[in-house]
């Protein structure tokens, strides 16, 4: 009898509940005759997501492929609406011209609970615009120069690593290897120690770096798409142990080279200027100490945030981007040799590798541009509306506190914009073709005042790591690799599933 009573009432719940979630909170775009995408009761369009049945790249691209032609269109994520954008007039409004409505991102963000997500990607508002202020002159080609050495030394460690595989002729998982890379690359500029993953394949940096990027799609949709949960239970989003690697490193440095008074050029340093006067110093131009600038000095710990989001930031893009153009070029043997003529000639100008001499190797620069076209390592971008607006040529009125969703990827692969989208062709970023195209069109660093701040950096890196490599060996698809390959569901990063296996040979 008791167990009767007590199915009824759960049912009754359930019937209750899904009336009122169908009728009322998936109501949103029906009332404000947005066209949507329908929902289902409890996970609203996100189910396939939750259940890695898709990668969020994918799914966003599905979305796109089918619904694109209405310019902007709503789903849900759980209960909340999301504004889906496909045009990219009204891409460039939400990214630029109406930046002011939509300034911060609405990721999770909670400097008591979780200190290192204080950082730039993450923080919201006033907070968000002054770090950037701050951070800006950090990245300019003048600070990136002075890394140069560092970023040389590790294209050279890696190359002498995989000198003895290319003897035997042997494969390698190239992801591998640009990861060990690019660890070393930014543990040595952002926290000033000396890594040696290239070496060492194996060992606490690499676990910790990999220990940040493992995937639980649960907390990660729920971190990307409604934070507050997170925030109102003071649940951390990154794991403990992360958080007490980076920062115990972070801080142990600092104080070693405050110690012993040690200046590097590295973004370190620059940090180390930002705790101690509260900005960069310039280049080239003396600053005056007195000057309103010279407040808000950053907290330890404050630093320590951003040391961290430049390694989340910059280690997996960019090796994801030189992975996908050495899988592309070991398809393409001829776009292969030609990259390597223009290698060895630029080189041979320049007597070494030299930072000159990376910036004159446009066909590099096509190259990798067509890699970040075909395989962006960050699918889509996310804003919030921060006041309400209508959106230009619309009548979409969107109200504070609105996630709009803008999926690169479909736009990158859209057939209409990128005729053939599957062949890898740089000559698609000859001048005159971008110039025919919407520039809204190409946004694999985002667009507008929250484009991606590393963005030069990034670049560099990659072409330091892919000169260094195909100036000395030749790469050839591995049958273990798939021709096109499956993308991993569980990474928000887009990235092939098994890993990109290629075989690797001496060239000369
Ligand atoms: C190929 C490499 C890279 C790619 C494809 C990439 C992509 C992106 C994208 C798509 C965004 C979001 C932009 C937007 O919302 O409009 C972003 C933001 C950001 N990236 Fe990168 N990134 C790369 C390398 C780096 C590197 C090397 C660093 C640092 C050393 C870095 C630091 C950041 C930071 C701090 C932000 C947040 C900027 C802000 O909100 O003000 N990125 N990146």
């Amino acid at each position: 009898m008791v167990l009767a009573e007590l199915i009824t009432i759960v049912i009754v719940a359930l019937i209750i509940i899904y009336t009122y979630s169908k009728y009322i909170l998936f109501n949103y775009w029906r009332k404000k005759n947005v066209f949507y995408v329908e929902p289902v009761v409890p996970t609203g369009n996100i189910g396939s997501l939750l259940t890695s049945k898709v990668s969020v790249g994918e799914f966003f691209y599905d979305l796109y492929v089918k619904y694109k032609d209405h310019r902007a269109f709503g789903i849900y994520t759980f209960f909340k609406p999301n504004l889906v954008i496909t045009d990219p007039d009204l891409i460039r409004a939400v990214l630029t011209k109406e930046f002011k409505n939509f300034h911060d991102r609405g990721f999770f963000c909670n400097e008591k609970v979780d200190p290192l997500t204080g950082h730039l990607i993450a923080l919201s508002g006033k907070k968000w615009r002054n770090l950037r202020v701050k951070l800006t002159p950090t990245f300019t080609s003048g600070k990136i120069k002075q890394m140069f050495a560092i970023l040389k030394l590790c294209g050279e460690e890696l190359v002498s690593s995989l000198e003895s595989v290319a003897q035997t002729g042997d494969r390698i998982e190239i992801k591998d290897w640009f990861g060990r890379y690019s660890t070393d690359i930014i543990m040595s500029t952002a926290f000033g120690v000396k890594s040696n993953c290239i070496e060492e394949g194996d060992n606490k940096f690499r676990y910790w770096g990999k220990t940040m990027f493992e995937e639980h799609p649960f907390w990660s949709v729920l971190s990307a798409f409604m934070p507050q949960v997170l925030v109102f239970f003071s649940i951390p989003f990154l794991d403990r142990g992360v958080t007490k690697f980076f920062t115990q490193i972070f801080q142990n440095n600092v104080k070693y080279r405050q110690t012993h008074n040690i200046v590097k050029y590295d973004f370190m340093n620059l940090l180390i200027q930002l705790m101690e006067k509260g900005y960069v110093e310039p280049d080239d131009v003396d600053i005056d100490e007195s000057s309103p600038t010279n407040i808000n000095k950053l907290t330890l710990l404050e630093a320590a945030a951003q040391a961290f989001v430049f390694f989340a930031a910059g280690f997996e893009t960019a090796s994801t981007t030189a992975t996908f153009c050495l899988y592309e070029l070991a398809q393409q043997q001829d776009l292969q040799d030609k990259i390597c003529k223009e290698i060895d000639e630029i080189l041979k100008k320049h007597g070494e590798l030299t930072y000159n001499a990376v910036n004159e190797m446009t066909y590099l620069h096509k190259v990798i541009n067509e890699s970040l076209r075909k395989y962006p390592p960050v699918p889509i971008l996310n804003r919030i509306c921060t006041e309400e607006v209508t959106l230009p040529t619309t009548n979409i009125h969107v109200p504070k506190g609105m996630a709009i969703t803008i999926p690169i990827l479909g736009l990158q692969r859209d057939p209409s914009i990128y005729p053939d989208p599957d062949k890898f062709d740089p000559e698609r970023f000859n001048e005159d073709k971008v110039a025919a195209r919407h520039p809204y069109t190409f946004l694999p660093f985002g667009e507008g005042p929250r484009i991606c701040i590393g963005s030069r950096f990034g670049y560099v890196q990659t072409k330091v790591g892919l000169v260094s490599l195909l100036s000395r060996f030749k790469f050839k698809l591995d049958p273990r690799t798939t021709v096109p390959i499956i993308i991993d569901k569980k990474s928000f990063v887009l990235a092939a599933k098994d890993g990109i296996y290629l075989t690797i040979e001496p060239r000369k």
